[in-house]
């Protein structure tokens, strides 16, 4: 049986290791600096909401089309996951989408009139102008889900090494064994790791706030007349995981301490659109869990998802997926197990 290497933990690395030890005749070994568990600003994964909100542009809307019934399944029949429906609002101001038919905007694909993704959720359906808050020229609404990441990454580790046992999860890079092929699921760091680092993927920013108290619904928006940098999203997180408050989106930015001018304007932001989240008490009735500061993984160019032979070793990378990680999971994950049943060239199980 091949021995598969998988660098890295985070949702890319142990969705890999999930769909692998399921469909193909390998052994799986997962070894990262960073576990499930672990906060560190060198991994993203436990710093995100995470929700599924579309963001890829139709033509490479592939990695979230194909995430999306898988996502909904889990959040139906297996709720240890921590993954739960909820309904989602998605405002477009009219600056913003001057800009977007404009061309370049950070979520092209999201904040779309007409957007793609009108077809992939059963129950979408455009706001009326009454339900729309001030400031918002139009907006539309869905049943997506948020995951909460302190269940769904142990869930993913325990599940991708079980019940067959020749599957492990390793913490550091001592690898004893023959390693046949690698997957290079190693997010942000690959633009550090020695050899040929990627220059291509950088840091973006997002600092949140974690509350306990909870939102009505999910809700993100175009754009904030805040700082630039600033963007404006809220999900509660299933079986007691708080309620998220974001956020940032600044890129080229690797500081990993929380601001708390930026956390003052999160937390006012949240409460100006969602009243009920405080009681109508405003930032006061914020109850506060913590602050948090998360690096995204983007790449100029997109994520890479792509086989190569280095030094006699068959590697899949699988890096580089910004803030949709989690919503592109499975859509990429299944991309890598082609690429490794190529490589190896052996059938699916
Ligand atoms: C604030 C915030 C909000 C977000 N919200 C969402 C959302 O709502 N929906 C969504 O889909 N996505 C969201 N994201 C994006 C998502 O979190 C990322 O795209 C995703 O977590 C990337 O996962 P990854 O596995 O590629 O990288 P990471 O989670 O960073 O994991 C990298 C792994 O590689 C290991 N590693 C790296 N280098 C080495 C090495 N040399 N040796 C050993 N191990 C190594 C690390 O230890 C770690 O285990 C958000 C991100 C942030 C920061
Ligand atoms: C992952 O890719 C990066 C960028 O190409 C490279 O520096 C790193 O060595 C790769 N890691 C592995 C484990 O192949």
């Amino acid at each position: 049986m091949p021995n598969i290497v998988v660098v890295g933990a985070g949702v890319s690395g142990l969705t890999s290791a999930y769909l692998l030890s399921k469909e193909s005749a390998n052994t799986i070994t997962v070894v990262a600096k960073h576990m499930p568990g672990d906060y560190d600003i060198e991994y993203a994964s436990p710093w995100a909401g995470a929700n599924v909100l579309p963001m890829a542009t139709k033509p490479s809307s592939r990695w979230e089309r194909q995430t999306w019934p898988e996502l909904k399944r889990l959040a139906e029949e297996v709720p240890e996951t921590g993954i739960h429906k909820m309904k989602s609002r998605v405002y477009r101001r009219e600056k913003d989408l001057q800009k977007l038919r404009g061309g370049e905007y950070a979520f092209d694909g999201l904040f779309k009139e007409d957007p793609w993704y009108k077809t992939l959720f059963e129950d979408f359906r455009e706001l009326s102008k009454d339900e729309l808050p001030r400031g918002v020229a139009s907006g539309a609404e869905f049943t997506s889900v948020c995951i909460n990441t302190m269940l769904y990454l142990p869930w993913l580790a325990f599940s991708s090494t079980s019940p067959r046992p020749p599957h492990g999860v390793t913490r550091g890079g001592s690898k004893k064994a023959k390693v046949d092929l690698v997957i290079n699921t190693t997010g942000l760091m690959a633009s550090r790791l020695g050899g040929v680092a990627d220059q291509d993927v950088v840091p973006v920013r997002g600092q949140v706030v974690v509350v306990r108290n909870e939102a009505p619904y999910m809700v993100t928006k175009s754009g904030t007349d805040d700082a630039e940098g600033d963007v404006f999203y809220i999900m509660t997180r299933a079986a007691g995981g708080g309620t998220i408050l974001g956020g940032t989106y600044q890129k080229g930015q690797w500081e990993s301490q929380a601001d708390p001018n930026t956390a003052l304007r999160i937390m006012k932001r949240a409460v100006e659109m969602v009243p009920e989240l405080a009681d109508g008490k405003g930032v006061q009735g914020l109850d506060v869990v913590r602050h948090g500061v998360g690096l995204r993984p983007y790449r100029n160019g997109g994520v890479r998802l792509e086989k190569e032979k280095i030094g006699g070793t068959w590697v899949v990378h699988n890096y580089g997926h910004a803030g949709w990680g989690y919503q592109g999971s499975y859509g990429c994950a299944e991309r890598v197990v082609e690429l490794v049943d190529e490589a190896l060239n052996q059938p699916k199980l």
